[in-house]
């Protein structure tokens, strides 16, 4: 059996990052307005980890299938890891870090701990985020169905999903009809 002999990589360009130069990107991150100079090609998932540190928003898969990125832009959900920082320039973003008032747990962050809706907890902050985007957009008498077809680009890979499905379902009543509410 033959093998081809690896030719050796290309080094990368020394001035890849320098001419992509870089951007200012102003926006509102929980409550509070934040400005600052980016690559243009960060994602809003490491904006938001490595700029803000804000280290609830999770990335386990970087292609846009788990959901553990999940953050709310503008009001609803997005997979913050399919995001361009720089596109996001005015809007509003809210973590799972902006979810609680006043040192109060949003009401699907209390029915998570209620329900033990999490084992690890990696996948947590991104199913309490698309939970409170599908009470804001169905309201919050919800079933089973339709919660498990909801959460369908959330991935628990504990597999925790029983509780979760019982979680979700808990906060939603507990948030009542939030659809006319503004985040
Ligand atoms: Fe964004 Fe998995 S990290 S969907
Ligand atoms: Fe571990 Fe969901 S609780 S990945």
């Amino acid at each position: 059996m033959f093998f081809r002999k690896k030719e050796p990589e290309a080094a990368p360009s020394p001035s890849a990052t320098d001419t992509a130069g870089s951007t200012s990107v102003s926006l509102v991150v929980n409550g509070k307005s934040v400005t600052a100079t980016i690559d243009p090609r960060t994602l809003l998932v490491n904006f938001l980890r490595e700029n803000q540190r804000l280290t609830g928003t999770h990335v386990g898969c970087d292609t846009s299938q788990c959901g553990a990125c999940v953050v709310h832009l503008d009001g609803r959900a997005v997979k913050s890891c399919t995001v361009l920082a720089a596109s996001c320039d005015g809007a509003k973003v809210t973590t799972i870090e902006g979810l609680a008032k006043d040192g109060k747990l949003h009401p699907m962050q209390e029915a998570f701990r209620e329900h033990h809706g999490l084992q690890c907890g990696f996948c947590t902050p991104g199913m309490i985020m698309a939970a409170v985007d599908i009470v804001n957009r169905k309201g919050g008498n919800l079933d089973e169905a339709t919660v498990r077809h909801e959460l369908e680009g959330n991935i628990c890979r504990c597999t925790g999903y029983h509780n979760i499905v019982a979680a979700v379902r808990s906060g939603a009543a507990a948030m009542g009809d939030t659809r006319q509410a503004a985040e």
